[in-house]
């Protein structure tokens, strides 16, 4: 992977080594299939062409990992068995790099951490915090180079399972499998139907004439907070309660009354996870089928259902959402990602994309910092 001049002059300049290995990885957008991955959902990702960059090579302190984040010019500095040991700090970036190479260290070859430590510069496009998953691009990167310098060899599949552990041990984020798996799985200009049940993707093409516009709501929420983490036990109570494994299950059990027999927050996991679980099925079915109204109407659905039944929306989404949803030519309109902030995913056909962009971000009212992040309209 060739990295353009700069940065690998910033990582050269910075520790007095020019890198031995550029890796990067996308961040990605979900286009349906939310809060449904830590339930052995089926989820429809696709990488965006925004990518996490990390350059490393080896210095001569056994174990010493020396990360300097260039966006915010900031370094993290410490023993691997250091960082191993301390109280984990959720919410800190270097968790992400600090972390994956924490949960790769039972590969790295015999005594590597014991004679090298690392140098590494990271550089990310993606911007934090908005539902683009530049937390997983920044650990699969990391991952990546981690592997070309030491000389491991490891599959996408086992790289994603690898940096969600690093999200969950270290930056205490109890995420699914997703965001780890398209940031490594997904190819360039296609979608990803991971099955976070048996842990195999099927690769989608997408219609040629369909545009994905991001709009970012400017609101941050970060993943660390306690309000992902709720959502994610109530589905898992909601599968003991109703004596399933998951809420993967209920797609094959006919259980309606069982389900509203639930207590609140379990009865608003199993409903929206099972109603999310069929909608990412008849969204294959549209892609396949090239329905592009059929599947812009099941974004709608699923927006309806993460605000009304999970509650993971917001103000700023929901206006965002509706203003899309009454612009002409918009097909569909809904939040991607975990929500409570980030982005808002539209879809329209590539003549119109750029005219309904600008018309959606022109109406939203002055208390909402909406902006684009990009149009994607395939390769
Ligand atoms: C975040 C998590 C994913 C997934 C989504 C919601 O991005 O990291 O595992 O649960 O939220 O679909």
């Amino acid at each position: 992977m060739t990295d353009d001049p700069a940065r690998t002059t910033a990582h050269t300049r910075r520790f007095d080594s020019a890198p031995s290995a550029i890796a990067r990885a996308p961040g990605r957008v979900n286009l349906i299939g939310e809060h449904i991955d830590y339930s052995g959902g089926v989820v429809l990702p696709l990488p965006v062409d925004l990518f996490a960059w990390v350059s490393v090579s080896a210095n001569a302190h056994p174990g010493l990992i020396r990360a300097h984040a260039l966006d915010l010019d900031e370094m993290s500095e410490q023993t691997l068995d250091a960082y191993m040991a301390a109280e984990p700090r959720p919410g800190d970036w270097a968790n992400y790099v600090h972390g994956t190479i924490a949960a790769l260290s039972d590969l790295l070859p015999g005594d590597w951490l014991a004679t090298h430590g690392i140098d590494l510069t990271l550089r990310c496009d993606i911007p934090a915090g908005a539902g683009l998953s530049s937390s997983a691009a920044i650990e699969v990167a990391t991952a990546r180079a981690i592997a070309a310098l030491t000389g491991i060899e490891l599959d996408p599949l086992e790289i994603a399972r690898r940096c969600q552990q690093a999200e969950h041990t270290y930056a205490r984020v109890p995420c699914g499998l997703m965001d780890q798996a398209a940031s490594s799985m997904a190819p360039r200009g296609k979608l990803l139907a991971f099955d976070c049940l048996d842990e195999t993707g099927q690769i989608i093409d997408r219609p040629a004439d369909l545009s994905l516009i991001l709009i970012d709501s400017g609101v941050r929420h970060a993943l660390s907070d306690s309000a992902y983490a709720e959502r994610r036990v109530a589905a898992e109570r909601a599968s003991q309660l109703l004596g399933v494994n998951n809420l993967r299950a209920l797609l094959d059990e006919n259980m309606p009354d069982r389900v509203e027999s639930l207590p609140k927050p379990e009865r608003a996991a199993a409903t929206h996870g099972l109603h999310e679980m069929r909608r990412v099925n008849a969204a294959i079915d549209c892609l396949r089928a090239v329905d592009l109204a059929g599947l812009g109407q099941l974004l709608n659905e699923s927006h309806a259902s993460l605000r009304d039944t999970l509650r993971v929306s917001c103000t700023e989404l929901d206006t965002i959402v509706d203003i899309a949803q009454h612009t002409p030519g918009v097909l569909g309109a809904r939040l991607t990602g975990a929500g409570f902030g980030g982005c808002v995913l539209l879809l329209a056909t590539t003549d119109r994309a750029s005219g309904i962009a600008e018309s959606v971000i022109a109406r939203c009212p002055d208390d909402v910092r909406a902006s684009l992040v990009l149009i994607d309209s395939g390769l």
